[in-house]
């Protein structure tokens, strides 16, 4: 056996840079933990002549991931390219060749989940992937290990550091979705193309992952209903604060009657509720079990410190597997292979929620009125109604707020798509789900 831990590192971008950093920082308590002097003796870039910051100087550097791969001392191959393709062929021969893998590419995890778990459970080698939620809340680790006794029935939180940071700046400086945005950009929190984030696409692999955990099963990313935070306004972040609420970007998945429902969306949470605190680039995540209750996981979900920190934990992890020689780790997914079985979700037009609906009309008799009827056919009840504005013309437009009891998804959508073509509409209707507990 070797006297180093030899780490390959794929990727120096923020994440890779950070985990250079901390291991040059930390080499001595690391190595304490670990037993033995771990060091990254070589990197694969895409670019070799880009100006990191670093010093790289005593990793061999390339542009191939064979020099990585192909090179029979490196006992850790650390993923942090991002993307599908590339990636997958990475995390794949690395895996058959015996070595241990660390990645933090949640999109990679989420969308071929059932082709890179079983491969990971098949191997040797220890599986690490928990940057890939949380960064700096251990989720992954809670849900497979710490959690493991309980069922699991329900999982929800914010998840995507970039769009609470835009729904926090609009709701405490009364900022503008696309001021917000840039703001975050400016910040370096925001990428240059946002839209993962701002879609609620990155929240949205998360959730999957940590489903594929908690639900002991593999499910379609596909299957998810997923919606962003880009068209909330201004004006929905005044009226819903003036009704007791915040708005927040959830990602939430819980057991109900009829299976699994899960769905990444903006929601009304009241402002006592323990999300509404979460501010800024903080991520939280609620676990109810059944046996143990409510947890509440709090920290950063992003930035290069909490990335290091995160993928630092899976390298030491690795280690001390290498140092037991310890054969099979723990199946990354907390269940053996043959348990682990394809799962459906519960159609999203069949969940039931409370909703916030903001109609932007022409100022007309019997508006209200109208809207009423269509809501009742479609057995949608009103607990509160607002309208705003003050119109100085007769027809300007006026926005009228309205709070439902408990209705069906499909029957609200159904009965929006008819109040649509009205034409005392005066702009595009807004939905907003409540979330109830
Ligand atoms: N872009 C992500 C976020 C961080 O804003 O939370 C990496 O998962």
């Amino acid at each position: 056996m070797s006297d180093f831990i030899n780490v390959g590192i794929l990727g120096l971008g923020n994440v890779g840079a950070g985990v250079v950093r901390l291991l040059s920082e930390k080499r001595t308590i690391i190595e304490k933990r670990v037993g033995k002097p771990v060091r990254i003796t070589k990197g694969v870039v895409s670019n070799l002549t880009q100006k990191r910051g670093l010093d790289l100087s005593e990793i061999q550097m390339s542009t191939n991931p064979e020099h990585i791969l192909n090179d029979p001392d490196i006992d850790i191959v650390l993923e942090l390219i991002g993307g599908l393709s590339l990636a997958e062929t990475i995390i794949l021969t690395a895996l058959k060749k015996g070595k241990s893998v660390v990645t933090a590419n949640k999109a990679l995890l989420a969308e071929k989940g059932s082709i890179i778990f079983p491969a990971a459970h098949d191997a040797p080698g220890f599986f690490g992937f928990e940057t890939s939620v949380g960064t700096a809340i251990p989720i992954i680790r809670t849900l497979r290990e710490g959690f493991a006794g309980d069922e699991i029935l329900k999982i929800s939180g914010i998840v995507n550091g970039t769009s609470n940071y835009i729904l926090t700046c609009m709701a405490q400086e009364g900022m503008e979705f696309e001021d917000a945005l840039e703001k975050a950009q400016e910040k370096g929190l925001a990428e240059t193309d946002p839209t993962l984030d701002i879609q609620g696409i990155d929240a949205a692999h998360k959730l999957i992952i940590m489903m594929n955990i908690a639900f002991n099963g593999v499910f379609d990313f596909s299957e998810l209903y997923i919606e962003g935070i880009s068209d909330i306004t201004a004006l929905d972040i005044r009226y819903t604060s003036q009704l007791g609420y915040t708005i927040k970007h959830v990602a939430k998945a819980q057991t109900t009657k009829a299976g699994i429902e899960a769905h990444v969306h903006p929601v009304l949470v009241p402002r006592d509720h323990i999300l509404s605190s979460v501010n800024n680039a903080f991520n939280s995540i609620l676990v109810l079990g059944e046996f143990m209750g409510s947890s509440n996981l709090y920290g950063l979900g992003a930035g290069p410190g909490p990335s290091a920190v995160a993928v630092m934990g899976d390298i030491v992890e690795a280690c001390r597997y290498i140092q037991t020689g310890q054969q099979r780790p723990i199946s990354p997914f907390s269940i053996p292979l043959e348990a682990w079985t394809p799962r459906q979700l519960v159609p999203m037009e069949t969940i039931r929620s409370e909703y916030y609906l903001r109609f932007h009309v022409r100022d007309r008799l019997g508006v209200l009125a109208f809207i009423s009827r269509i809501l009742a056919k479609y057995r949608i009840s009103v607990r509160s109604v607002i309208q705003t504005g003050e119109p100085t013309k007769k027809e300007n437009p006026v926005d009228i707020v309205l709070i439902t009891h408990e209705a069906v998804e499909a029957d609200i959508q159904t009965a929006l798509e008819e109040i649509k073509g009205q034409s005392f509409i005066a702009g595009r209707t807004q939905l907003i789900r409540i979330e109830a507990e």
